[in-house]
Order: C-alpha cells, then sequence, then structure tokens
C-alpha cells in the first residue's frame, strides 16, 4: 500500500483506522491517569540577564532536577524560528518522489536522511512520525546536498541558536566548578550537529500509538522548536509520572543528552521522553543535536573524578554509542548501560 511515502502518505490515503503495524503494546499508550496534574511544571528561563547568577543556577538545577527546561529572551531571531517551521512544512508538503531522493536507499550520502518511525527494522511497533535528518559535515555539503526548499533556514537556525548553545554549555560547565571550556572540551561538548525535520500528521486512532516512543537523547544538549499543537511528555523523575511541556510562543525548549549526563557523571540529567499522536492537527518539530563529535572518547570529567568522585561511567568513543542507539528500538533510557 504505502511504498516509503511515509506516514504523511497514510494519512492522505483518508484511513479510517490505525493500521495494525502502529498499535503500540498498552504500557506504551497516552493514558492520563500516568500523566502529572498540573501544579508541578518544567521551568521557563528568561535568558536576557544569562550571566546573572540567579539565571545560572535556574538553569544548572532544571538540568539536574528536570533535564528539560525552556529559554525565552535566548537571542535567537523569531523570524529564524518561523522561517524553519515553514521550511519544514514546505519540505513534507513536497511530493513523495521528490522526498524518496533523501531516502536510506536513494539519498547520496549517509549525512542526509528521510525516514519514517525510527528503527523501522528493529521494532515491534512503529511510531507516528516521519522525519529528514541533516547530519551537518560542512556549509559545502549543505548548500549543494540539502534540500533546496529548507536549506538555508535549517543553516540559519543551527549558526543563529550557536552562541546560546556556548551561553548554556559554559554556564553547565560553571555548574561542575568547570571555569574554563578549552578546546578540547568545546569538541566533546558541541563538536558535531544534527537537524532533525519532524513531522506528525494527524492519525486517525492516537490512544493507540505514539508520534515518538519513550527514549532519551544520545546528544549533550538538544534545542527543540515545536510548533503550538503540543503533545512532548517528559518523565518526572521524582513521580515517575509525564508531565506535558507546553508550547511557549518563541521559547526554545532545552534538554540534556545521554552525553552530557555521562560528562558531567550524573549530575545533569539525560530524561526519558516522549511524543503523542494528533487527532486533530499535524504537527512538526524542529530539533538541533549538539554532540561530541564522532571519534571523541567521552567520559566522565577529569575534573569530576580528580575532585574525588566515583566514575559512575567509563569510557566510550561516541560514534559506537550512537551506533548502539540506532541498532535498537526506542528503549526509554536504556542506552547508558552501553556506558556502564
Ligand atoms: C523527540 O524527542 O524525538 C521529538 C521531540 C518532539 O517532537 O517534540
Ligand atoms: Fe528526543
Amino acid at each position: 500500500v504505502n511504498k516509503g511515502h511515509g506516514v504523511k502518505g497514510l494519512a492522505e490515503l483518508g484511513l479510517k483506522t490505525l493500521p495494525h503495524q502502529y498499535i503500540q503494546p498498552p504500557q506504551e499508550r497516552f493514558d492520563s491517569s500516568n500523566e502529572e496534574p498540573n501544579q508541578d511544571s518544567i521551568p521557563v528561563i528568561d535568558m536576557s540577564n544569562w550571566d546573572d547568577l540567579n539565571v545560572a543556577k535556574a538553569i544548572c538545577d532544571a538540568a539536574s532536577k528536570w533535564g528539560f527546561f525552556q529559554i525565552v529572551n535566548h537571542g535567537v531571531p523569531i523570524h529564524v524560528l518561523d522561517d524553519v517551521k515553514d521550511a519544514t512544512r514546505k519540505f513534507f508538503a513536497l511530493p513523495a518522489e521528490e522526498k524518496l531522493k533523501f531516502s536510506k536507499e536513494k539519498s547520496v550520502t549517509n549525512s542526509i536522511r528521510f525516514g519514517t518511525s525510527f528503527t523501522p527494522e528493529a521494532e515491534k511497533a512503529l511510531e507516528w512520525k516521519d522525519y529528514l535528518s541533516l547530519f551537518f559535515v560542512s556549509d559545502d555539503e549543505a548548500e549543494t546536498l540539502w534540500p533546496s526548499v529548507c536549506r538555508n533556514q535549517a543553516l540559519e537556525y543551527i549558526k543563529s541558536s550557536e552562541l546560546v548553545v556556548k551561553k548554556l554549555l559554559k554556564i553547565l560547565m560553571n555548574g561542575l566548578n568547570v571555569k574554563e571550556v578549552d578546546e578540547a572540551k568545546e569538541s566533546k561538548l558541541m563538536g558535531s550537529k544534527r537537524i532533525n525535520l519532524n513531522y506528525y500528521p494527524k492519525c486517525p486512532n492516537p490512544e493507540l500509538t505514539v508520534g515518538v516512543g519513550r527514549h532519551s537523547d544520545v546528544s549533550t544538549l538538544t534545542i527543540l522548536l515545536q510548533d503550538e499543537i503540543g503533545g512532548l511528555y517528559v518523565r518526572n523523575m521524582a513521580t515517575m509520572k509525564w508531565i506535558h511541556v507546553p508550547p511557549v510562543s518563541g521559547s526554545l525548549v532545552i534538554n540534556v543528552g545521554d552525553a552530557l549526563q555521562i560528562i558531567s557523571n550524573g549530575k545533569y540529567k539525560s530524561v526519558e521522553h516522549r511524543v503523542s499522536a494528533n487527532g486533530s492537527s499535524n504537527r512538526i518539530s524542529v530539533p538541533i543535536f549538539v554532540n561530541p563529535r564522532p571519534s571523541d572518547v567521552i567520559g566522565p570529567l577529569q575534573e569530576l573524578v580528580d575532585s574525588g568522585e566515583k566514575p559512575l561511567y567509563k569510557n566510550v568513543v561516541y560514534s559506537d554509542y550512537v551506533k548502539h542507539f540506532f541498532r535498537k528500538a526506542h528503549d526509554g533510557k536504556a542506552t547508558i548501560d552501553f556506558a556502564k
């Protein structure tokens, strides 16, 4: 029926019921009894006075307690965010054959991939999501090979978020008593980048499936732009319930990934999150994954070990860690066991 047109192709067939491949086991479905009533919430942090100690404290506390926070007045121009959202809608509106030029089978490079679900070959149940994933290699490659409907907008978003990423990492390192981010550290914290354009079509039976299953990111930090629809839920580590990350106009959602949990020796938490499917609207999101360089060896910072902390993780080559993540279906926080 659906030769690689993704879930958008399926949705456009006008299906009245969800194809069985997408039916998740009951424990993975969204159920409001597992959701946090609204009294506690993921912090929204104003970055306009980012060098104020209270702002730094709010960021480090959120990274330890929630692993997630939102930032406003972050310095990324709002038109850049609007432009990359528009470009995302334009990419997914292309005819199937245009998008399929970037599929695993046809893409001229591994760094560009149009796909659906997460690891369809390893999953027992599929996820209701299509994506375009762009690993940033160089401006040259992006300008020649990235899809023309979205390349400038994606590049602009990457470039204009670089400064706030540096500020966040400096604050988070200071919070570990690391005063200086030298070149080697900068490589391990932000040596490579990937941007994903995510598309979650309106779904016929949203209660039976997921947009994205439970996982934690393998990044150091993820900078997520979401539209106004909502549906991202984060595990509250204190109660194990799911808490919604409400769309806040002009904000960016920041989350700690596994690499930073490992580097910080567990101080900053890479927290499970997932996305619901939606019965009435299409949703888009655009995360930038700020990662170590693939060849970097990551492990708890030497400064932390020297200060007497027992290392909770062993050293791993980052590309091995990422390969391990992409070999299996989404499985909550299990990837990090690879570094134990
Ligand atoms: C993800 O975490 O994989 C996607 C997050 C989102 O779409 O909000
Ligand atoms: Fe994620």
